[in-house]
């Protein structure tokens, strides 16, 4: 039968068309064997297992190496198959439903913030040095169990720099009439998790080695993909930075986590060219820094200080060491 001749409406073919299915090929269960919709959906679901309008593929499983001349059968490894690309499958259905209670509090948290005037600032960071030194570290770290990322850089300079400049660790009340300078300084990371954007933090950094920092990251990750992440490590963050290039960002907007007063987002890294100071052109390591401030308590001079402090301290590493307590 062509599809021409099979009763559907001009919706349900549209449907058809957009999803690549022959009519023909799908059962009517309407009257007079019409093809409706749900015919249509049930047979989108039967080919691809779908139950929501969006169904994305499962994570390829590894596949063993077939064994050649070159490659004896004990050495086989698991190759990979190449990533999957999502299978979006168009079903036409509107879909609502009710805000988790991660989502709602992601509402009530970014209301609360947006009535904080922000200003933002931006700069580029060459981590040249701190590539280095990460890659001859990392293996340490390593054979004691920790996996060291530049998160804990970024954190420690963090902290060494809000030592200078305490008013960037601080809190406003709500009627704006005092600022709290906190003694400690709790520096959240946004993460991303199976819930969606959490922002755990990393307690006392102040008196935190950048091997304490790492290990204390690598507990929060395990918790947050496991989903596990509990009050205590989601309260009391007094300043925050989100590492949106280890996703794939350059720059950002940051919104600010009330009641703090300032957020850092961190670009990729990317291998760019610069000038050296002997006007040499050199590969370099750069990654990009998006400052958002709160602009009642906080000016643009103190903010662009922090950040040359901050700066600084990952542009030369050894530096670090010194003003370590
Ligand atoms: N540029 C390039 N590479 C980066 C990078 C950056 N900015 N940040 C991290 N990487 C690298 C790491 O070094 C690591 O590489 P390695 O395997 O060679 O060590 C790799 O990317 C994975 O790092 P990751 O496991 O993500 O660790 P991390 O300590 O750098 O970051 C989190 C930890 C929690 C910040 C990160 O996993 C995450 O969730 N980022 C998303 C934050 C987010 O959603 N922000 C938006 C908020 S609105």
């Amino acid at each position: 039968m062509k599809d021409q001749k099979t009763q559907a409406t001009p919706a349900v073919r549209r449907l058809a068309i957009e999803n690549n299915i022959k009519l023909s090929e799908v059962v009517g269960t309407g009257q007079d064997g019409r093809i409706l919709k749900e015919d249509i959906l049930n047979f989108l679901a039967k080919q691809t297992g779908a139950i929501l309008p969006y169904e994305v593929q499962k994570t390829p499983t590894p596949v063993m190496a077939k064994p050649t001349a070159d490659t004896p059968p004990k050495e086989k490894k698991p190759v990979m198959a190449p990533p999957a690309i999502p299978q979006l499958v168009f079903t036409g259905i509107d879909r609502t439903e009710p805000l988790n209670g991660f989502q709602k509090a992601m509402v009530k948290t970014m209301t609360a913030a947006l009535k904080i005037p922000h200003f933002g600032y931006c700069d580029e960071v060459d981590l040249t040095q701190l590539v280095r030194l990460r890659s001859e570290l990392k293996g340490l770290a390593e054979s004691r169990g920790v996996k060291l990322s530049y998160m804990p850089f970024f954190i420690k300079a963090a902290s060494l720099g809000l030592l200078q400049f305490p008013v960037l660790n601080a809190s406003v009340d709500e009627g704006c009439q005092s600022i709290t300078y906190k003694a400690s300084h709790n520096i959240g990371l946004a993460m991303d998790t199976p819930q969606g954007l959490l922002v755990p933090n990393v307690k006392s950094v102040q008196s935190l080695s950048v091997f304490d920092i790492a290990e204390e990251i690598n507990r929060l990750q395990a918790l947050g993909s496991a989903g596990q992440l509990g009050t205590a490590d989601l309260t009391s963050g007094t300043f925050t930075l989100s590492n949106i290039g280890s996703i794939g960002g350059t720059f950002a907007k940051p919104v600010i986590l009330p009641p703090e007063v300032a957020i850092g987002a961190l670009g990729k890294i990317q291998v760019l060219p610069r000038f050296n100071s002997r006007d040499e052109v050199v590969k370099a390591h750069i990654m990009n820094v998006s400052w958002s401030a709160d602009h009642r308590v906080i000016d643009g001079a103190t903010m662009s200080r922090f950040s040359n402090l901050w700066r600084s301290y990952l542009e030369n590493p050894a530096a670090m060491v010194l003003d370590l307590k």
